[in-house]
């Protein structure tokens, strides 16, 4: 839950708006943005990592609103498609604070990003710095650049979010060398000067051995690039550590304070860097889920609730709203735990074993798959998630026609929508009809 949310009688009060009252206005399913828990996380992140420039990793969720507030709260942002930067140039922030990720960025993708005057573009591919390189020559000017390494590492986490082991799409190699090679490249392009390098280990991890070996393997090649010995004898002045730092979405979790994990973080850099004689890069990191996933809810309305017997006896209760995978495709897509509690009143029934959920037509369509909630759960209850600010949003879909929801601020006892419900008109817009 996001640090303002509480229960008064039974009804959650969010930002200081009892839930039912926006929901009186808005209707459901909703997203509940809570502002002052965004901001504060980003402070955290902003102050705890003070020596190091923090990008906030945009696909975690973004609307004009959002950038204008992590610019205003002295984070740089992290984009990786051409719709996020044009968010984030709507909204205001500085191009100069803006990196720009992807692995298949297209020419006209990176020549309006070099044009805006992007701070940074991490490459991905080979063919992508000759792309740029090219781009830069057309503009006449010069692209700051990162290398996306692959550190090879296996984080614990799902599989389909890990992103440092050596068999999937992103980065260059380290082991295989290919990485030094993209080095090379970049600095014989005359319009790319090199930063440093780049990794990203994956997603929703809470151990921070990953990261260490990361680092520490990162650091080696960028000692050797700084050794003309052994590289080209390039020191270059930056390295990103990328995101990635896990959240509780149920009680079993227990995430590390950003202050505590930049301690860790400075000291394994430190270490290493003392170990192989370098003076350290400055670092930055790009956490998004650490940021938006907890400061936002998704209310619901319960529309049928249905007991189903189990082998054995048990009965369990299934519980449908009027949401699902097309708002939150995290449970089904990642297996990922969600809980939910029942938003507009109290209750003293017994618990009952339920599975939430949504309208969909598949079986997988499930919001939460284990939570006890009152016996009496009903129709027309109100039911909270909480902590689905990152990557539900954002991921969301049109799946069966879906109107995705809307995305609804609150602070100080007052509302705001930041990004409002879709109709059924913004669906045709799209369909050119027979
Ligand atoms: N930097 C890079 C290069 C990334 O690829 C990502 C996430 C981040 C930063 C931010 O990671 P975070 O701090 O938010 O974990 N849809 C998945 C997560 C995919 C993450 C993709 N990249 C999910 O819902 O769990």
């Amino acid at each position: 839950w996001s640090s303002t949310a509480h229960k008064r009688d039974g009804d959650l009060v969010v930002g200081g708006v009892a839930v039912a009252d926006l929901v009186a206005e808005h209707n459901t399913p909703a997203y509940v943005l809570d502002e002052d828990d965004f901001r504060a996380r980003a402070r955290a992140f902003r102050d705890g990592f003070a020596d190091y420039d923090v990008y906030y990793a945009a696909k975690a969720f973004l609307c004009t609103a959002v950038a204008g507030w992590v610019a205003e709260e002295g984070l740089h942002l992290d984009v990786c498609s051409d719709g996020e930067l044009t968010v984030a140039l709507r909204a205001g922030v500085d191009p100069s604070r803006i990196g720009y990720h992807g692995n298949n960025k297209s020419h006209p993708e990176l020549r309006r990003a070099v044009a805006a005057g992007v701070g940074r573009i991490v490459v991905d591919s080979f063919a992508e710095i000759e792309r740029l390189a090219q781009v830069s020559a057309d503009l006449g000017t010069t692209q700051a650049v990162m290398v996306r390494v692959t550190a090879g590492v296996e984080a614990h986490t799902h599989e389909y979010i890990a992103t440092a082991h050596e068999d999937q799409k992103f980065g260059f190699s380290i082991t295989s060398g290919d990485a030094l090679e993209a080095v090379r490249r970049v600095l014989a392009a005359p319009g790319l000067d090199l930063r440093g390098l780049h990794s990203h280990i994956g997603s929703q991890i809470f151990d921070s051995s990953g990261f260490e070996v990361a680092a520490r393997r990162v650091l080696r090649l960028h000692a050797q690039v700084a050794d003309p010995e052994a590289g080209p004898g390039v020191t270059m002045p930056e390295m990103d550590l990328g995101g990635g730092f896990g959240i509780a979405y149920t009680t079993q979790d227990d995430p590390t304070e950003p202050a505590q994990l930049a301690a860790e973080m400075t000291s394994i850099v430190a270490h290493e860097c003392r170990a192989l004689g370098l003076e350290a890069p400055r670092l930055s990191i790009e956490p998004g889920r650490a940021i938006v996933g907890p400061s936002m809810c998704t209310v619901y309305t319960v529309g049928t609730v249905k007991a189903v017997a189990l082998d054995g006896g048990a009965v369990r209760t299934y519980v449908s709203v009027d949401g699902g995978m097309s708002d939150n495709i995290r449970t089904a897509l990642y297996d990922a735990d969600y809980s939910c509690t029942i938003a507009a009143r109290a209750s003293s029934a017994p618990p009952v074993l339920a599975r939430v959920v949504g309208k969909h037509c598949e079986a997988g369509d499930i919001v939460v798959r284990d939570e006890f909630l009152p016996g009496d759960v009903a129709p027309g209850d109100l039911l909270a998630v909480p902590a689905t600010g990152a990557y539900c949003r954002s991921m969301a879909s049109n799946y069966n026609h879906a109107l995705r929801p809307p995305v609804i601020a609150v602070r100080d006892g007052a509302a705001r929508t930041l990004l409002r419900r879709e109709t059924v008109d913004d669906l045709l817009a799209t369909d050119v009809g027979v």
